[in-house]
């Protein structure tokens, strides 16, 4: 059951996005290999996810994968997919207990067969999950979601589905990741750096943009209320004034 005390009005965000990062950061300083920050990371996300279904919040995604992340050493790669198919297997049940739906987002194809498989295997188990929706980003960027949405709707002008001049916004945005959810009301990113980093693009559009500098394994539930707390103080004005939507508050 959803119940939030410190949250102004109530006002929770229906989608949250985050960008997890700090995990390398945070092994470092403890002598330890970068991926005993990633599993760190896993363990902390978990929080999250029940956190944030047990709060009601109907979507959170989260940048597991940027489509910049292959540039790492071979060895943190192959160690970081070996991660995503465990992590997978062992939380599956758990999520889709809590009904749970969980999807993907970017270009699976380059990931190796095993961890297609996984993918495939975690979307079609949850599919008819009716809580919250859990979207991993993997191989994703914010520029091939637009790219890919432009190849679509050249694909449809050439079958003759659209004329050029029915393009607007609402069909592009019809064709870009997750446009069936809500449009994402809060952004976190941990780790103290201040950039979007090529996630989500389009989408981030209206979003509130919340920074910290604590390292993603370090990231609570107690900080994500923080966050929370933030954004339901924020007045958001979608290129309004204050004063207009004070008064459409007060009506
Ligand atoms: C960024 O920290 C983090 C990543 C590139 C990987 C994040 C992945 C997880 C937390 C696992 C998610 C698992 C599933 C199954 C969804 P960084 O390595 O860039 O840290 P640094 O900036 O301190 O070096």
């Amino acid at each position: 059951m959803a119940h939030v005390t410190a949250v102004k009005n109530n006002r929770l965000p229906r989608h949250v996005v985050i960008i997890m990062d700090g995990n390398g950061r945070w092994a470092k300083q403890r002598g330890l290999p970068r991926i005993a920050g990633h599993k760190a990371g896993v363990s902390a996300l978990r929080e999250i996810v029940a956190n944030s279904a047990e709060k009601g919040i109907e979507a959170l995604t989260v940048y597991a994968f940027s489509s910049e992340n292959w540039d790492r050493p071979g060895s943190e790669v192959s160690r970081l997919m070996e991660l995503f198919i465990s992590s997978l297997q062992q939380e599956i049940d758990n999520l889709n207990g809590n009904n749970i739906r969980i999807r993907f987002i970017g270009d699976r194809t380059a990931f190796p067969g095993k961890l297609q498989s996984s993918i495939g295997e975690a979307e079609k188990i949850t599919c008819r999950n009716t809580g919250m929706q859990f979207v991993i980003a993997a191989n994703y960027g914010g520029r091939w979601d637009i790219t890919n949405a432009f190849k679509l709707l050249v694909n449809k002008i050439r079958c003759n589905d659209i004329c050029a001049d029915e393009i607007d916004e609402q069909m592009i945005h019809s064709f870009v990741s997750l446009s069936d959810l809500p449009e994402p009301d809060l952004f976190i990113r941990t780790g103290g750096e201040m950039r979007i980093s090529n996630y989500l693009l389009w989408q981030l559009a209206y979003t509130e943009l919340y920074f910290t500098e604590r390292l993603w394994p370090d990231f609570t539930p107690e900080h994500f209320e923080s966050a929370l707390i933030w954004f339901s103080n924020r007045e958001r004005r979608f290129g309004r004034t204050s004063e207009q939507i004070k008064r459409e508050k007060r009506a």
